[in-house]
C-alpha cells in the first residue's frame, strides 16, 4: 500500500510566517540563482520565450535615436533588440554578475551594461531623460509600483514603458506541489521568497492609471512545454530561472530528499500519458507618459 504522507499545514504556515518576518535574503538568493544558470540561460529561457519579448519590442516601436534603458536586462536579449532598432547605445541594467558577463560577451554592439539594482539605478537617473524604458521578465523581483513610479519620472514627456513578466499564477501547479512537499516537512523550509509578481494585466493597467500613464497595449497569455518526469520538470525550472531563489527554499540546491519528494508529488498530481505539462503564464503592457 502506498505510504501516506501526513501534512502539517499549520506548522508550515507558522514557519512561513516566521521566515517572512525575518529580514529577507531573497535578493541574494535570486542573484545566486541567476549567476549559477547564466551560461545556459539563453538556451533554456530566451530561446523558448524570445518571440514574446520580440513582439513587445516591435509593438513598442522604438525610433532611431531614442534613448532607451532596459531594466533587468539579464543576458541582454531585449537590450540588443532596442539597440538594433534605435541605432544608439542602449543601457541594460541587471544585478547578476553572471548574466551581465553573458550580455557583454554576446551583445557588445551599441549596448552598455551596468550592474545595479533597478530601483537604485532609476533613482539616480535624471528626470525626463529617457524615451523608452523596458523591463522584461524581472519586475516581480523588485517593487513594481515603486519601479513604475521612478520609470514615469525618468521618462521624457510622451516617453514609453514596456513591461512583460511572469504572473503571480505563472507556475501554479508546480507551486502547489512545492506547498505539498514542505507541508510534509515544515522544518526543511529555510527560505521563503519575497516576490511581487503581479496577478494579471489588470493590475499593471491599474498601476499605469494611478501614475497617470496612458495604457497603449495590454495582454496576457501562457506558454507550455512537456517533460517526461518530475525531476525533468525541476531541472528545467532551475535552468530557466523560473525557480530563481526558490531553489534555495530548503537551504541548498542539492537537497536530494526534498527534491526527490517534490518530483514525486509533481508526477503523482500531473503526470499524463503525454508527460507533465509545465505552464508559464505571463502579462504584458505598454504605456505612455
Ligand atoms: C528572467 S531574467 C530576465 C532577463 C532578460 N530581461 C530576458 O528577457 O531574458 C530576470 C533578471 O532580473 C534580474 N534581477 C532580478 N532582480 C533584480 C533587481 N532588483 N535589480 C536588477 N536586476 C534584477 C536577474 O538578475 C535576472 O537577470
Amino acid at each position: 500500500m502506498a505510504k501516506t504522507h501526513r501534512k502539517y499545514w499549520f506548522r508550515m504556515a507558522a514557519r512561513s510566517a516566521y521566515l517572512l518576518i525575518r529580514p529577507s535574503n531573497t535578493a541574494a538568493l535570486v542573484d545566486k540563482s541567476y549567476d549559477r544558470i547564466s551560461p545556459t540561460y539563453d538556451r533554456a529561457w530566451t530561446d523558448h520565450m524570445r518571440n514574446l519579448t520580440e513582439h513587445l519590442i516591435d509593438r513598442l516601436n522604438p525610433q532611431p535615436g531614442n534613448t532607451c534603458i532596459d531594466l533587468t536586462c539579464g543576458t541582454g536579449f531585449a537590450t540588443s533588440l532596442l539597440a538594433a532598432k534605435t541605432d544608439t547605445t542602449v543601457t541594460g541594467v541587471d544585478r547578476s554578475q553572471g548574466m551581465l558577463d553573458q550580455a557583454r560577451q554576446n551583445h557588445a554592439h551599441n549596448c552598455k551594461f551596468v550592474q545595479a539594482d533597478i530601483l537604485e539605478f532609476l533613482k539616480n537617473r535624471p528626470t525626463a531623460s529617457a524615451d523608452i524604458i523596458t523591463c522584461c521578465w524581472g519586475l516581480g523581483y523588485s517593487r513594481p509600483f515603486a519601479v513604475l513610479r521612478q520609470i514615469k519620472r525618468v521618462l521624457k514627456p510622451h516617453g514609453k514603458v514596456a513591461i512583460i513578466d511572469n504572473s503571480l499564477f505563472s507556475l501554479r501547479e508546480i507551486i502547489f506541489c512545492s506547498f505539498l512537499t514542505f507541508a510534509e516537512n515544515p522544518r526543511a523550509l529555510q527560505n521563503v521568497m519575497h516576490f511581487k509578481f503581479l496577478p494579471g494585466p489588470r493590475t499593471l493597467r491599474t498601476m499605469f492609471a494611478m501614475l497617470n500613464l496612458k495604457t497603449l497595449h495590454s495582454d496576457q497569455g501562457s506558454r507550455s512545454y512537456t517533460v517526461d518526469t518530475g525531476r525533468d520538470a525541476i531541472a528545467r525550472l532551475k535552468s530557466t530561472g523560473a525557480a530563481a531563489g526558490f531553489e534555495y527554499a530548503s537551504g541548498r540546491t542539492d537537497d536530494t530528499a526534498i527534491f526527490d519528494r517534490f518530483a514525486q508529488i509533481i508526477e503523482d498530481k500531473y503526470m499524463t500519458p503525454d508527460g507533465i505539462k509545465v505552464t508559464h503564464r505571463y502579462l504584458a503592457g505598454i504605456a505612455q507618459k
